[in-house]
């Protein structure tokens, strides 16, 4: 029997390739996703897979996929989970699941199997990702299974098998990276009386040891579709990752939050998207230029949504192509550019125009136009409050 592993080379998933064969008797294939976690995370993670026990290791770049079919989409339907997560993890665990679920289907392989805990988002997103694309395959899930506990058990089960790893007994946080994002979690934030230490921290600079002069980065957009930066054309990889520099020099788009998990939980996560952070305030300030008063709220339906969907694993479904298309057809007006300022962890709009704006310097003014008659302003209010009058009027008489 045949077993694709989700394999990262951390202690979990070392510890589950020789679980795996112990216990399911199997031959385990660890697929590792390059999902821009960065170097070091993949480096000699292959080598790692096989020490651990692993028939072979197969890294599939994912990174193209993960951008221009999940990042941007998501980001024009303006998905913000409990109005502060940018859903870093959550957006890359349906190109993971789907790329796992691809190599299961290519080998032959009889299972699927995750190192998500039984407490977690995660699982959910693979399982759900698994049950829409691949639902013959079984699903292994060690740690609802296995009687370990600890980082200790798990050195210790390591040892007795003789895989080497260079993982400690004591790991302060768990930490998810990708393009996108870094999550942080566990440590002295379980406690949310706890200020995040500085060795929380990974990408950004702090607000406060960021530079005292203000950057500026101008963004351009078509359909709500980012096409160059300060003017350069490129692709979706290296547009975030240049924006995740200049974002992280001043100390942009960290978060400290306790968020509600799917599970029912709560949870306190510190999150770093720096260049996700100046990317949707672009696009807002460009909507706030585009978009009339109910297409907005609309879009901000759609996103509360969408929000959801994503974080709660629900991204191949029907739901998500009729969200998607919404906030698409919605986004065909988004073009135009916006200058975004950057100074110590603040993000805000400083100049945008758009060939399909609505605003009018003409209207809004208040010295006389033509378009808009103040006496018109009368009876609309006599109307729109109509309603109001009558029920003072009732409430007179009685
Ligand atoms: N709480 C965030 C989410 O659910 C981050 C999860 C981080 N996952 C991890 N395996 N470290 O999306
Ligand atoms: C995990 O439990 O595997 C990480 C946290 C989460 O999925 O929410």
């Amino acid at each position: 029997k045949k077993v694709v592993l989700a394999y990262s080379g951390g202690l979990d998933t070392s510890a589950i390739v020789p679980w795996l064969k112990d216990n399911y008797n199997c031959e385990v294939i660890a697929f590792v996703a390059n999902v821009g976690q960065g170097d070091e995370e993949l480096a000699g993670v292959e080598e790692k897979a096989i020490k651990s026990g692993a028939s072979s290791c197969y890294i599939v770049d994912l990174r193209e996929e993960l951008v221009n079919e999940v990042i941007f989409p998501t980001l024009k339907t303006g998905a913000v989970y409990e109005g502060q997560y940018l859903l870093g993890t959550s957006m890359a665990r349906p190109v993971i699941a789907r790329a796992q679920v691809n190599l299961a289907l290519e080998l032959g392989a009889d299972a699927l199997c995750h190192g998500c805990t039984g407490k977690g988002n995660d699982q959910v997103r693979f399982e759900g990702a698994f049950a829409a694309l691949a639902p013959q395959l079984k699903v292994i899930a060690p740690w609802r299974e296995w009687e370990f506990n600890s980082r200790q058990s798990l050195l210790n089960y390591l040892a007795e098998k003789n895989i080497p790893t260079t993982a400690s007994a004591t790991k302060i946080y768990s930490r998810d990276a990708n393009l996108w994002h870094i999550s942080h979690e566990g440590g002295e934030i379980e406690n949310p009386w706890n200020e995040p230490s500085d060795q929380i921290w990974m990408w950004t600079k702090s607000p406060e040891q960021a530079p005292d002069q203000a950057a500026y980065v101008e963004l351009s957009f078509e359909a709500g579709e980012l096409t160059t930066i300060n003017g350069q054309a490129m692709g979706g990889v290296a547009a975030i990752e240049l924006l995740n520099d200049i974002g992280s020099e001043h100390g942009v788009g960290r978060i400290d939050i306790v968020e509600n998990r799917l599970v029912g939980m709560k949870s306190r996560g510190c999150y770093e998207t720096p260049g996700g952070t100046i990317l949707l305030a672009a696009l807002k300030g460009l909507e706030a230029l585009v978009y009339d008063r109910t297409s907005l709220k609309y879009r901000e339906e759609v996103g509360l949504e969408f929000a959801q969907l994503v974080y709660d694993g629900r991204w191949f479904t029907p739901l998500k192509d009729a969200l998607l298309a919404a906030a698409t057809s919605l986004a065909s007006q988004l073009t135009g550019d916006v200058v975004i300022k950057l100074y110590k962890g603040n993000v805000t709009v400083a100049k945008r125009r758009s060939p399909n704006s609505l605003y009018s310097e003409a209207f809004a003014t208040f010295e006389g136009d033509e378009v808009y008659n103040q006496k018109d302003a009368e009876g609309f209010i006599r109307l729109y409050s109509l309603a109001s009058r009558i029920r003072a009027l009732h409430a007179n008489k009685g």
